[in-house]
C-alpha cells in the first residue's frame, strides 16, 4: 500500500490545493492531507477548522484522509508509514524554498521522497494569502475556493 502525505497550511484550502489533491489521489493508494498545526504562523482558521473544511470538500475522494500535525513533517510521515511527500509548485518563486525543504527532509529521512506536481495553469496565481486578501475587500471568492469554504471565510472575517 503506497501512502503519500500532502502537507500544508491550507488556510484556507483553495481550488489550487484541490487540483493537487485530485491528481495525487489517483497516484497513491492512500493520500493524507496533513494540516500544519502551528500557532506561530497566526492562521485565520484553527487547525481543527481547516481539517473540517478540507474533509467537507474532499468527501468524494475515497482514499483521501485529513489530519493535522505538529513537529517535524518527516516524523509525521514516518508515523503514518508513508514514503512520499507531495507538494504543489506554482512558479519559479516557489522553487527555492521547496527545494531547500525537500533536501532537508531527505537529509533527515532518506527513505522519504518528495514529489512535486506543477499546479494547473488556471490556478498558478492562486494562494491562500491572496484569497484572504481579496476576501477582506468583500469580493466574491467563487473562482478561488469551493462555496463551503467561501462561506466559512466570510463568517470568520465578519
Ligand atoms: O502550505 P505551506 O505553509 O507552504 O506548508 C509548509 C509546510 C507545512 C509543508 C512546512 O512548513 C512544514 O513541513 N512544517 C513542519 C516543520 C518541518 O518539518 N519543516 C521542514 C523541515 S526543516
Amino acid at each position: 500500500m503506497r501512502t503519500a502525505v500532502y502537507p500544508g497550511s491550507f488556510d484556507p484550502v483553495t481550488y489550487g490545493h484541490l487540483d493537487v489533491i485530485a491528481r495525487a489521489s489517483v497516484m497513491f493508494d492512500r493520500l493524507i492531507i496533513a494540516v500544519l498545526n502551528n500557532s506561530a504562523k497566526n492562521p485565520l482558521f484553527s487547525a481543527d477548522e481547516r481539517v473540517k473544511m478540507i474533509k467537507e470538500v474532499t468527501k468524494d475522494f475515497p482514499n483521501v484522509e485529513v489530519d493535522s500535525f505538529d513537529g517535524l513533517l518527516v516524523d509525521y510521515v514516518r508515523r503514518q508509514n508513508a514514503s512520499v511527500i507531495v507538494r504543489g509548485l506554482r512558479a519559479v518563486t516557489d522553487f527555492e524554498y521547496e527545494l531547500q525543504m525537500a533536501q532537508m527532509n531527505r537529509k533527515i529521512a532518506p527513505e522519504v521522497d518528495t514529489i512535486f506536481l506543477t499546479t494547473s495553469l488556471e490556478y498558478a496565481y492562486l494562494s491562500s494569502s491572496i484569497v484572504k486578501e481579496v476576501a477582506r475587500y468583500d469580493r466574491p471568492l467563487g473562482e478561488f475556493v469551493p462555496p463551503f469554504v467561501e462561506e466559512k471565510v466570510r463568517l470568520k472575517l465578519k
